[in-house]
């Protein structure tokens, strides 16, 4: 750990049950993140997600997406909630929400996003019964900086996982979700550490050099550095 650079504070949105929340949680516990987890905030009050960041002692805040309007109004309240807290790093884990072009801008080049598969591949909802559906022998996790785009913006690490025959959307979900552990730990990490950045022509930079792939987290290797 660098002890130059002062713990990153970030904010994590979830929707749900909250296992990339609970990863980072053990991370940074473990002293492997250096980054100061301010608050969680979920857009819907039942998310599982909240009782493992209130049992982690973080603080929780809900913005319930059915209390407001339109998409615009929902924003904007999520965006006051975040403000709060100063993060300089917006972390979605599980945030089952599209978000509005002004609320992506606002927070360019310093918000993630973890996605079940193989980006650019299926994008949107029910990815592991897409890659059934098509046959397909891989299959793995994306992170990415989020653009308005949804699932579209540059991705920075992948996970690949071979596709079995006899895999059914429960066996891919919780093999690609191992995977989905291991990522996002480190991509924070690198961001934190200031390795990882979104340049001015909307490009990942990783130590200075321009991604123009992904890094591959293999199945073997241990992460890297
Ligand atoms: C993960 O598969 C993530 O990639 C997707 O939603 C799921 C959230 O799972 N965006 P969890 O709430 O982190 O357990």
């Amino acid at each position: 750990m660098n002890a130059a650079i002062p713990p990153l504070p970030v904010v994590i949105l979830i929707s749900g049950r909250g296992s990339n929340l609970q990863s980072i949680i053990d991370a940074v516990a473990d002293d492997a993140l250096p980054v100061e987890i301010r608050a969680v905030i979920s857009n819907r009050p039942a998310a599982d997600g909240l009782q493992r960041a209130a049992r982690a002692g973080i603080t929780t805040a809900v913005i319930d997406h059915a209390r407001y309007a339109d998409r615009a109004a929902f924003d904007q309240a999520l965006q006051e909630c975040i403000e709060r807290f100063q993060p300089g790093l917006v972390v979605l884990a599980g945030f089952m929400r599209i978000l509005t072009a002004g609320f992506v801008h606002h927070y360019q080049g310093r918000m993630l996003n973890i996605h079940p598969s193989l980006l650019p591949e299926f994008p949107g909802l029910n990815t592991h019964q897409r890659v059934l559906e098509c046959g397909c022998k891989q299959h793995g996790a994306s992170i990415h900086f989020v653009t308005e785009a949804v699932d579209g913006g540059p991705v920075v690490l992948q996970a690949r996982i071979p596709v079995y025959q006899q895999d059914t959307v429960t066996t891919l979900a919780a093999r690609v979700l191992q995977q989905e552990h291991r990522l996002y730990p480190l991509a924070i990490r690198w961001f934190a550490e200031q390795r990882l950045k979104l340049d001015d022509t909307g490009n990942a930079v990783l130590d200075g050099e321009r991604l123009s792939d992904p890094v591959i987290l293999t199945q073997e290797s241990r992460a890297p550095c």
